[in-house]
């Protein structure tokens, strides 16, 4: 999604907007600008299509761009293909060509979001003489901000706040106004922004890890809110131009923790951090061996009174949801739906006022698992979320919230937020299943015990991984893969096919085993790779037989399965056996050496396992 910063203090501005664009190149974008202002004098603009260090060379890494007041911008195109005259900043007069903006540009801005009704807006725009220069909804943005200023001869709040009125969709601008030298003022709806402030400075960002590096205090700005950002200070607004208070959030991410520190890339840093995580996340819900939902609003009560469960996300959240209905199912006896947000949005929703819609989502900005939550919530049903960004949009939304502890993630591949989602739903069930008086006291401590040895076993595949790094590159020419398994397998076998499809490009698919024969089976010819997924032990024969079935095909198969079914190796070609767990808790070791085929076949590729093609970190728009 796009990214942006701002910054106006007593340092020249374009460097360190470049070094805050650069932090949030993970989120995904086809071009890049900044818009510089020095003094009272005319704001200059210099925009590229491509990469952001295509940016610092045209301006001299920032250098030929002078001014202690700025907005940067990456952008990932929704409105208007990738091109310098789409990207971002936009103004609302013109830029000339040596990227100095019109004397009627009042206005200059950046936007993230999508402006539904801007086609309207534009045609109104037009109407009042305005002319457009590009196919973006964020021109019409910023040109219906100048429509107001001009118009009814307000002030910056009042423009935005007008504008804000007007506009329909998801947006989070930050604006420039000619006639408040030194001032940043950004709106938001529904997509992410933040305000840092230091002694003397002010910063704006899409995200933490712009931010990072200047301050741990940041500001959330919510919905329909406003602020006026300027050197050592920040003002909050409401859509009614009354000033908010704001308490500041204190971000314990150092810069480490959004570096590398020292991996390749953040993918394999972020799987490595994956015991780290796992145990802060145990450690944020379990005090004294007891799990502790209350944070989470969910009390006994609550918890005795939800009948059904409905999970709903995208990706590799989704794939969360499709092995926690297993495990709740089958401990705590609750019947779970997981679905599609984007499909549960669109379908006629049967919900009840008993049941419960758990939201799960690492950025928690997603905009189909967002819409989903406000679906739920205009029917009155409670929802819970599982989210790994604090202040987040589904967050702050969502009627309870429970944090997972992965810290930031960075790659685009998710891994160690796929895996504290999945812990966390491990407890949830154990709770729910221990409240409502299905486990006893024994069942309940035998659970949280075997869940807490999840870190350490994670911790000991990782110790083996130069296996998976060895088979990987013996397959990285593969075309097609298929990834089988039955039951919480299965639902593994999704995971571990998307993270092999979205980093290395090679096709895949991941099939309940039982259902090859009714066609893909088809598919398979001599040297197909499929992958098997067994761990449940009243499923492991069929699934032996299924993959028998593919080798008699010629496939070549592998096995990932516990240590002690040694006998697996007498079907399978290779064999990687990971610790044991409780059944319900295997798919948290099996993900392991699946994240790692993934990594290691997108790098034997000689890929950008952090940032593959097409794909954004956070899809904001629909
Ligand atoms: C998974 O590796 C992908 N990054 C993607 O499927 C992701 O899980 C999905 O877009 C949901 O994102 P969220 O968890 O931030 O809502």
């Amino acid at each position: 999604m796009c990214g942006i910063v701002g910054y106006t203090g007593n340092r020249q501005a374009a460097p360190i907007l470049l070094d805050g664009l650069a932090r949030l190149e993970y989120r995904g974008y086809d071009s890049a600008g900044l818009a510089v202002r020095d003094g009272d004098a005319s704001v200059r603009v210099v925009k590229t299509k491509g990469r952001l260090r295509l940016l610092a060379e045209k301006t001299d890494d920032g250098r030929t761009l002078v001014g202690t007041v700025g907005i940067g911008h990456t952008r990932w195109a929704t409105h208007g293909e990738p091109s310098e005259l789409n990207a971002h900043p936009h103004v609302s007069g013109n830029i000339m060509d040596n990227g100095v903006t019109t004397d009627d540009s009042e206005v200059v801005g950046v936007h993230n979001g999508i402006i539904e009704n801007f086609a309207e807006l534009k045609t109104k725009l037009i109407s009042n003489k305005y002319t457009f220069y590009s196919e973006t909804d964020t021109e019409v943005a910023i040109k219906m901000v100048d429509y107001y200023y001009k118009k009814y001869k307000v002030g910056p709040i009042d423009a935005l706040s007008k504008t804000m009125v007007r506009m329909r969709g998801s947006y989070a601008l930050a604006v420039m106004f000619k006639d408040y030298p030194g001032e940043i003022y950004v709106a938001r709806k529904d997509a992410p922004l933040i305000v840092g402030v230091t002694e003397g400075e002010g910063f704006v960002a899409s995200d933490v890890p712009a931010l990072l590096k200047y301050t741990r205090q940041v500001y959330y700005i919510d919905n329909l809110e406003m602020a006026r950002i300027v050197p050592g200070e920040v003002t909050f607004y409401d859509l009614n131009g009354d000033t908010v208070k704001k308490e500041s959030t204190t971000i314990t991410w150092d810069v480490e923790a959004a570096e590398k520190g020292g991996y390749e890339h953040f993918m394999i840093k972020e799987i490595h951090e994956q015991p780290r995580a796992l145990m802060d996340t145990f450690n944020s819900l379990v005090k004294e061996q007891k799990i502790d939902l209350t944070g989470a609003g969910l009390d006994d009560e609550t918890i005795r009174g939800i009948e059904r469960i409905h999970i709903v996300a995208c990706g590799s959240a989704w794939h969360v949801g499709m092995a926690s209905q297993y495990v709740i199912e089958d401990i705590a006896n609750i019947p779970v739906r997981t679905e599609l947000a984007s499909e549960f949005r669109y379908r006629k929703l049967l919900l009840k006022p008993s049941d419960l819609v758990i939201i799960i989502s690492q950025s928690g900005e997603t905009a189909d698992s967002l819409e989903a939550l406000r679906e739920a919530k205009a029917m009155g049903i409670r929802t819970l979320a599982i989210v790994n960004v604090v202040g987040s949009s589904i967050a702050r939304e969502a009627d309870n919230v429970i944090y997972t502890i992965a810290g930031p993630e960075i790659a685009v591949a998710t891994t160690k937020a796929y895996s504290t989602q999945l812990l966390t739903m491990y407890l949830l069930t154990v709770q729910f299943a221990f409240v409502r008086g299905v486990i006893d006291e024994e069942q309940y401590q035998y659970y949280l015990s075997e869940i807490k040895t999840i870190p350490s076993k994670v911790e000991r595949i990782l110790e083996n991984k130069e296996r998976l790094q060895w088979f990987a590159a013996k397959f990285s020419a593969e075309k097609d893969a298929f990834f089988i398994g039955r039951g919480l397998d299965y639902a593994i076998c999704l995971e571990g096919s998307l993270k092999m499809k979205e980093i290395s490009y090679i096709h895949s698919e991941a099939y309940a085993a039982g259902e090859l024969k009714h066609g893909t089976i088809s598919l398979i010819e001599p040297g197909t790779l499929v992958i098997g997924v067994l761990t449940q032990k009243h499923l492991m024969e069929k699934t032996v037989s299924n993959l028998a079935e593919c080798k008699s095909r010629g496939a070549y198969l592998m096995g990932l399965t516990s240590n002690g079914n040694y006998s697996l190796e007498d079907t399978a070609d290779f064999t990687f056996y990971v610790p044991r767990v409780d059944e319900h808790f295997m798919g948290s070791l099996t993900v392991i050496p699946l994240q790692l085929m993934g990594y290691y076949l997108s790098i034997s590729r000689g890929l950008d396992a952090d940032k593959p093609r097409n794909l954004a970190k956070s899809v904001t728009v629909e």
